[in-house]
């Protein structure tokens, strides 16, 4: 696909500014991937560039959608067959610090270095079976779960807190107000994780935090499995 040479700039400033953020804030398994994806500083990666890096070490597969905000029940369709979408949209110049719908630059450079590493690609497969088994107020519980680890978590490394969701890596200016302390931020579980509402239209007032992938995992299970199970786990998790 061919970008406007507008666009090549817009990711090589987006590019060139989060560079030292991510070297200094970013979780150590994001910047293994970084280092894995091999992403060009100065214009946006091809998808052969992307999948030739990613699905050798996971199997996963990169697609291009012009859908500008994909709905979550296509979306977990894809992500069952192993297919990360990134979309064609672009944000604009007033918005490089902070943009509210995810962008390709999102996309690919918040999600993409994790989808080289198997273990984190396992706990992606996990959200998809559990997400199109569940009903409605478990698919709101779900994309929570998600919004809150993969996509604005934090997380504990030897004491100190690391930056680890793609949306605070791809979004200078939360990212910084999280760095300075002026977010609160709770320990990730699921009872207090269903508790909030995410912010879609405004950064959050609130942020979790985990102590590792495996931890993570461990407490999406106790939730995904009695979806899978056909039972809700609403019912042990939230009235007790
Ligand atoms: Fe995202």
């Amino acid at each position: 696909m061919e970008f406007d040479a507008g666009f090549h700039d817009i990711w090589g400033s987006l590019y060139k500014a989060q560079l030292s953020q991510i070297k200094q804030y970013a979780c150590s398994d994001y910047l293994l991937g970084f280092e894995q994806l091999e992403l060009p500083a100065d214009h946006i990666p091809s998808l052969e560039h992307l999948n030739d890096r990613i699905s050798p070490r996971t199997g996963w597969r990169v697609e291009r959608t012009n859908v500008r905000y994909t709905d979550a029940v296509p979306w977990y369709h894809k992500f069952k067959q192993r297919i990360f979408l990134i979309t064609d949209y672009m944000r604009s110049w007033e918005e490089l610090a902070w943009t509210p719908e995810p962008d390709m630059f999102h996309d690919i450079f918040g999600h993409l270095p994790y989808m080289t590493l198997p273990h984190y690609t396992a706990l992606q497969a996990m959200f998809a079976p559990a997400f199109l088994a569940a009903n409605g107020k478990q698919r709101e519980d779900i994309k929570r779960l998600a919004w809150f680890s993969t996509e604005f978590g934090l997380i504990r490394e030897a004491g100190e807190m690391k930056i680890f969701g793609a949306g605070l890596i791809s979004g200078r200016a939360e990212m910084e107000n999280v760095i300075h302390g002026n977010v609160p931020i709770s320990d990730y579980t699921i009872e207090n994780v269903i508790n909030y509402d995410k912010a879609v239209w405004e950064q959050n007032k609130i942020l979790f935090i985990i102590d590792s992938i495996d931890q993570l995992k461990a407490e999406l299970r106790r939730y995904f499995d009695p979806i899978r199970a056909g039972e809700d786990p609403r019912i042990r998790h939230v009235i007790s």
